[in-house]
């Protein structure tokens, strides 16, 4: 049966949870970097010689590899996934890793002070998808970019899961237009690595991406 992930039992969500874990730490340990970030999200970001970027909802930071030798911040309002972060980007060789705690809605960050800020698979977590993206706004320069990725948060697929994918892709480019943003979305289908490990579960991710203008 499919099952949406809001619906899983806590035992499901937990099976699911250990299973990413022990996929992040094989997959990393392996040496390969999360494909994501490297063939679509970093190109997109459009990175540059100092650039400061900014990541909302680092999660466990199985990909802050890719970020290595980055003028980058990382923030959760997760403490436990924080742990996890910072354990792993200890692992990764990267003990400075600037990774902070934020309260949900309030970027700790001054207004326009980050060139590049980025959120995979965070938004849909947020009560007030507004207020988010209100935020972003306020912490991006002129000329900065915001990207955003959205995966499917499900466990497989199920009808509501593909009506609220449905929902936020009409939402976002609408609030970036709105808030005077060029454009750019990309829809695909990928495992969550980017790679097929073990015929891991294909998702459907979008990309939408807003450069201030
Ligand atoms: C599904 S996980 C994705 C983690 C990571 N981006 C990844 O792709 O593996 C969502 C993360 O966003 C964090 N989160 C949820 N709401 C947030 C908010 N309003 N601001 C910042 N982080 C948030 C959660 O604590 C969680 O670590």
């Amino acid at each position: 049966m499919l099952l949406d992930y809001e619906d899983a039992s806590d035992e499901e969500k937990d099976r699911v949870h250990q299973r990413f874990h022990d996929f992040g730490v094989r997959f990393t340990n392996s040496g390969r970097r999360f494909e994501l970030h490297e063939k679509l999200l970093k190109p997109e970001l459009e990175l540059f010689d100092g650039v400061r970027i900014a990541e909302l909802g680092v999660g466990e930071g199985y990909h802050l590899g890719s970020y290595r030798d980055l003028d980058y911040r990382g923030f959760d309002t997760n403490y436990d996934m924080l742990l996890t972060a910072y354990k792993n980007a200890q692992r990764f060789g990267m003990p400075l890793l600037n990774l902070e705690h934020m309260l949900t809605g309030n970027i700790p960050l001054q207004d326009k002070s980050i060139d590049r800020l980025f959120s995979v698979c965070m938004l849909h977590e947020a009560e007030d998808t507004e207020r988010e993206l209100s935020e972003m706004h306020r912490v991006v320069v002129q000329n900065g970019k915001i990207v955003v990725v959205e995966r499917m948060c499900v466990i497989e697929e199920s009808a509501r899961a593909i009506q609220r994918l449905k929902d936020e892709n009409q939402f976002l480019p609408e609030w970036f237009s709105r808030n005077g943003y060029e454009i750019n979305e990309r829809r695909f289908r990928a495992t969550y690595w980017g790679e097929s490990l073990d015929n891991d579960l294909m998702f459907n991710f979008y990309l939408v991406s807003g450069k201030r203008i």
